[in-house]
């Protein structure tokens, strides 16, 4: 008893200890360990890297251009990073790890910004952010028809760049011109050629990695294990990725596109519910998302109905198809236009007829500030009656949206374990729902978050149960989160096998075998299995 009490004090003793020693390093002794580590090599460097002299960028958390406060969660009571380091060279990321470990401050590492729950700017403990912004070249080759990507790259740099390059190739992956590479291929990555290309992370071929000790690793060198877990399980849990190897797709010339709007009542509700069947089951070469949103008629809320649709295919195709599959939409030829794929790319993100280079532009992204999103999938048709209920719940929110995408086709082939996304086979549509405001008031956000949870809840008869299934990429905190370093692999299966099902457990050896100290972390990372 005595020796149990005596333990204890010393444990008191020694967390006070800890607390009260460990003041987090001050930028300019982060900046110091950053140029030693550098000039002198303390850590020694197993590869050659040149050094490019002053090549470093530091900003403070008020210039720097990325993070904005529009995916603030104004719950997360976040520090100001330490330091924000915008590597020019592989090099100075293994620096920057470093010098994180040797200080005992957090590493977030951020590609595009567009984490929804901000884990890639954001944190409670001591961190630095490493802003891959200066390191996105692309290389593509058409020989093979692939292409490297660096983790910095956009989406809208990558479909830029490969329809500069060839009028037949594309990528699977995203509509978002803004969104990054390194966080969306290592989520999934929906997009409107998935149904027949599969999901972004199905089309990595190669990617390279830096580990804790800032080791290079390629494909060959990390093993099957990780390479599988980076393909969809979220990469900030191991490392931080270099670069990508990606198929790239071949599509036609032309491709069509139309939108068919309709307002709400019944017969939108029909629609919405035929669409269920027929989406997921259409051609491979048919994509007809359904996007249901509010408009302001005078000061009437109205809701609608949008059925957005790329076809890889012409209009003489389409129509017949459309007409013998889903004859309820009503669609003619002269709603339909012809288009390059990177054209389609504008009209998915409502931008046709701008200039191309608009997708070059980082900063694209939502007019209206603050957001809360949350994600489920379907597997029976949803009946028709919920349709209305979900009206009359839009018409009490500004600016609610929830986006229906078909799965079926390419991504139900791959079987549930081939890769960390497993919601494959037997899913008919992903929903995202989510709803935006303006104001940055704690009141304002507490009654949208509350209005979306209870959507959420009204929703839960009608999608996937046991678990109910998250897509990593709309990520959401309300699943639960972390409770520190060591949280048990027990307590993160709440949120963990609702986006990676029975793939989490193999999540946590890998993670257990290449960073067992659990250095990669955040709010949602994956524990170490051992
Ligand atoms: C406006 C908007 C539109 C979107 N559209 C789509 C869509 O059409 N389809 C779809 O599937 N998703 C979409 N998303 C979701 C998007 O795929 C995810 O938010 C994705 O994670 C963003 O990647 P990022 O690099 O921009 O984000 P970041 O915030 O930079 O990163 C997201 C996560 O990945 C980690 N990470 C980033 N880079 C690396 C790296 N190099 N190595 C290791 N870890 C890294 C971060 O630490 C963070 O945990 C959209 C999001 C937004 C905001
Ligand atoms: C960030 O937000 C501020 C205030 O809303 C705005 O002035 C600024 O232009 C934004 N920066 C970027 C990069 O979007
Ligand atoms: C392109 O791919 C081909 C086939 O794999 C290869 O032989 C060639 O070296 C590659 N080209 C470049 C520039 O890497
Ligand atoms: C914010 O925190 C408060 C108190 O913990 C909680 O009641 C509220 O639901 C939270 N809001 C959001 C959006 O998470
Ligand atoms: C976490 O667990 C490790 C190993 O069991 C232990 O040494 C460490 O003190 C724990 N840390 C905290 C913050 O509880």
């Amino acid at each position: 008893m005595r020796e149990l009490a005596l333990s204890l004090f010393f444990i008191l003793f020694l967390v006070k200890w800890v607390k009260s020693e460990f003041s987090p390093p001050t930028r300019e002794q982060f900046q110091s360990c950053l140029s030693k580590t550098q000039s002198n090599s303390i850590f020694k460097t197993p590869i050659n890297t040149k050094r490019t002299p002053d090549s470093r960028v530091y900003t403070d958390f008020s210039e720097s251009s990325s993070p904005n406060s529009t995916f603030f969660n104004l719950n997360f009571t976040s520090l100001k990073p330490i330091l924000i380091v915008k590597p020019k060279s592989e090099c100075e990321i293994k620096s920057s790890i470093l010098c994180s470990r040797k200080l005992g401050v957090q590493v977030r590492t951020m590609s595009g910004g567009h984490d929804y729950e901000g884990l890639s700017y954001l944190s409670q403990s001591p961190f630095i952010i490493i802003d891959l912004v200066n390191l996105r070249s692309i290389n593509i080759n058409l020989t093979d028809e692939t292409a490297w990507i660096q983790s910095g790259a956009t989406l809208g740099e990558l479909y830029y760049k490969i329809a500069k390059t060839s009028k037949i190739h594309a990528f699977a992956a995203g509509i978002c011109p803004s969104v990054g590479v390194g966080g969306h291929i290592s989520g999934g990555g929906f997009g409107t050629i998935m149904r027949k290309h599969g999901l972004a992370s199905d089309n990595v071929v190669d990617a390279r990695f830096m580990d804790i000790n800032g080791r290079i690793l390629d494909r060959k060198t990390m093993g099957e294990d990780l390479f599988w877990a980076l393909r969809g399980g979220g990469a900030a849990s191991f490392g931080v990725v270099l670069s990508w190897k990606v198929k790239l797709a071949r599509v036609p010339e032309k491709v069509t596109c139309f939108i068919s709007q309709h307002p709400m009542g019944s017969s939108m509700n029909k629609l919405v519910h035929r669409w269920q069947s027929i989406g997921p089951e259409l051609d491979e070469d048919l994509f007809i998302r359904v996007i249901i949103d509010n408009s302001l008629e005078g000061n009437q809320r109205k809701v609608k109905s949008t059925f957005q649709t790329l076809f890889l295919g012409g209009i003489d195709r389409l129509i017949p198809l459309m007409n013998q599959k889903f004859p309820e939409l009503g669609l003619r030829a002269q709603d339909c236009s012809e288009m390059s794929w990177i054209e389609s790319i504008m009209f998915f993100n409502w931008r046709s007829g701008q200039p191309l280079e608009i997708l070059l532009n980082r900063d694209l992204r939502f007019e209206d500030q603050y957001f809360k999103a949350k994600s489920d999938y379907v597997q029976k048709p949803v009946p028709e009656n919920v349709f209305g209920e979900v009206t009359k719940r839009f018409l009490e929110q500004d600016t609610p949206l929830m986006i229906l995408e078909p799965l079926g086709g390419k991504i139900s082939q791959v079987s549930e374990t081939e890769s960390p996304y497993p919601h494959r086979k037997g899913n008919l549509y992903n929903i995202q729902y989510m709803v935006k405001w303006k104001v940055n008031e704690v009141e304002e956000m507490n009654k949208h978050v509350r209005w979306m949870r209870s959507l959420y809840d009204y929703m839960s008869p009608y999608v996937s149960k046991s678990p109910r299934g998250a897509y990593l990429n709309y990520r959401d905190l309300d699943l639960g989160t972390n409770k520190g370093i060591n949280t048990s692999f027990e307590d993160a299966r709440k949120w963990g096998e609702r986006y990676y099902k029975g793939n989490f457990k193999r999540l946590g050896l890998v993670k257990g075998k290449i960073d067992p100290t659990n250095f990669f972390r955040n709010e949602q990372s994956i524990p170490p299995l051992f």
